[in-house]
């Protein structure tokens, strides 16, 4: 496969065009942002941990039914994607409350639920990525009913499949945030599942091993993201 324009640069990611219509390449960089761009930074080696944490989940993934668009591992930092059209919604799933869930709500970080809780927000840095509910989602076009009825079975099933997997390396998933794509009239997983877009904490001490390092100014993010790739078991 041959690597052609860059298409598209994202805050932590740039895409590129390649010689077959159904494939890009993705690569992943080091910059980090958090309060959408507001907050700017880099952590050192993030770039390679997401690419290849990203993709050991998808293929885990895969292997439990999940549809993905992880085609193939080209390097440490760029992978070649199958091209989707991107579901323009954040699907979050939360098994404890914490971030702007226990803001909203008031409840504490780390309060168990009765059971995990799904969340959209519509896809729109210019409005801060507001929280949406599926009303609204079908009234605007943002997703078809069939759409979400499938995003949602998906969610919740890739939520099992990833708190078995974390608590099997000693890490509690308190949640995370997933993309859909279009690809020939399916519904694929996309973007990534990496410690930018997930909550980990450590089993025995609650250590936070994500990017709220970042976003709270806790020290120790390069640390963090090195430990959750050595937990994944793909330290060098
Ligand atoms: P929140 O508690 O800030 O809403 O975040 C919920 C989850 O979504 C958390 O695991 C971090 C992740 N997330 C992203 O991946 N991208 C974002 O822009 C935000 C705000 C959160």
């Amino acid at each position: 496969m041959e690597k052609r324009e860059q298409m598209y640069e994202g805050k932590a990611k740039k895409v590129f065009a390649t010689d077959n219509d159904d494939y890009c390449i993705v690569s992943y960089k080091d910059d980090a942002t958090a309060f959408n761009g507001e907050k700017k930074g880099t952590i050192l080696g993030k770039g390679v941990v997401n690419n290849r944490m990203s993709n050991f989940m998808f293929k885990l993934l895969e292997t439990k039914g999940i549809p993905t668009d992880y085609v193939e591992e080209l390097s440490d930092r760029e992978t070649v994607l199958k091209k989707v059209n991107i579901v323009p919604l954040e699907v979050i799933i939360r098994n404890k409350a914490a971030g702007s869930f226990s803001k909203r709500f008031g409840i504490p970080e780390g309060t168990d639920f009765n059971e995990p809780t799904l969340e959209f927000c519509l896809k729109d840095d210019s409005l801060g990525d507001p929280m949406i509910n599926e009303s609204q989602i079908y009234a605007i076009g943002a997703a078809t009913k069939e759409e979400i009825a499938r995003i949602s079975e998906y969610a919740y099933k890739i939520n099992e499949v990833m708190v078995e997997f974390f608590k099997s390396v000693n890490v509690d998933l308190i949640d995370f945030k997933i993309e859909f794509g279009r690809f020939h009239g399916e519904i694929l997983l996309a973007d990534e599942i990496s410690p930018d877009t997930c909550r980990f904490w450590d089993v025995n001490t609650q250590e936070k091993l994500d990017k709220d390092r970042f976003r709270r100014d806790m020290g120790g993010v390069e640390d963090a993201y090195a430990e959750m790739m050595k937990r994944v078991g793909l330290a060098d």
